[in-house]
């Protein structure tokens, strides 16, 4: 495997949003460039050192997705820059004129979106914050569960279990009657019925490849009044995914992409504040395998990065 130059963070002209992971600028004429650069974070906080191709692997496997559901759902891509076709009626100014060579498969043209502030999230399986709520309350954004379920188990159906979208800290599970009360109860409904489309499609795709979608959660918008994907979608960073070799209930199925990494830090004499220790080279490489895994598994594509 080639190693490319890693990228931790872009300065580029009209920076509008630095993420954990993403670095997004303003195109004007309703157009954005999202950079995907290959900082990693664990436990909520972004490690000092970088996953070499993270971002590109990232990247390619949104695109794929984006792709593959855009019989389901519009969604805001423009082009991948490296897909001069895609890109070739975007006007070269700001930061797509001024972004270096080789930063290209990690760096997307989207449309900019009229945000919905609420994160659609649907779970499939028992799982994270979803397993915690449940142990404590029984309940599931305060919606009662059947009793008895284990860590891990699938869910009586595919659910939609949306949250708010914190500025700062974490983000806070919604029930039925709050999440209506913050989009409104027509666009709710709609929501729900389209993240669970869009899961379902997605998940009968993973499922082919040996994998299990567990959660995930979608971001939609409005482009010129229609509803829209935005953001990233079904990459290991908004979704969980297992090997279903790996699965089995009451168990906590290895995270696919971020369980070496947690499991490293889980050793280190460290408080979960920045700053996170520096990670060992076989720490970034046995990561950077793990993405790569992830992006083929799914993809059924090979990435040299
Ligand atoms: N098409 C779009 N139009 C407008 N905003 C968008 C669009 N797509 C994504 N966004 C927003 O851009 C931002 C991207 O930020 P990013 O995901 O990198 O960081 P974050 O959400 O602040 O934090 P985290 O690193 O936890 O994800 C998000 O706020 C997302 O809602
Ligand atoms: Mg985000």
């Amino acid at each position: 495997m080639t190693v490319a130059t890693p990228v931790y963070e872009t300065s580029l002209s009209g920076l509008l949003h630095r993420g954990k992971v993403r670095d997004t600028y303003d195109l004007g004429d309703g157009l954005l460039l999202m950079v995907a650069t290959d900082r990693i974070s664990a436990f909520d906080i972004i490690m000092p050192n970088p996953i070499p191709g993270k971002g590109v692997i990232l990247t390619q496997m949104a695109t794929f997705w984006f792709d593959l559901l855009k019989s389901v759902t519009p969604n805001h891509v423009v082009g991948v820059v490296s897909d001069s076709d895609a890109v070739r009626n975007v006007p070269r100014t700001g930061a797509l004129a001024e972004l270096p060579e080789g930063y290209e498969d990690r760096s997307t043209v989207i449309k900019r979106a009229e945000r919905i502030e609420m994160e659609c999230v649907v779970r499939n399986y028992l799982a994270g914050t979803a397993w915690a709520e449940y142990q404590d309350s029984g309940t599931m954004n305060g919606a009662a569960l059947p009793d008895g379920m284990q860590e891990s188990e699938r869910l009586p159906e595919l659910m939609f279990v949306p949250s708010t979208k914190a500025e700062h800290g974490h983000d806070q599970a919604l029930s039925r009657a709050e999440g209506e009360n913050l989009v409104g109860v027509e666009l709710y409904r709609t929501l729900e019925a389209k993240s669970i489309e869009v899961f379902s499609a997605a998940h009968i795709h993973a499922k082919g490849k040996g994998m299990i979608l567990a959660d995930t959660k979608f971001e939609f918008g409005f482009i010129d009044g229609e509803l829209t994907l935005i953001d990233e979608v079904l990459t290991p960073d908004s979704s969980r995914f297992w090997d279903v070799a790996d699965w089995k209930p009451g168990t906590t199925p290895p995270a696919y992409d971020k369980q070496y990494l947690r499991d490293w830090l889980l050793t280190q004499d460290w408080n979960r504040e920045p700053p996170a220790p520096n990670l060992p080279g076989n720490v970034v490489a046995q990561t950077q395998k793990r993405y790569l895994s992830a992006y083929e598994r799914l993809t059924g594509k090979s990435l040299t990065i």
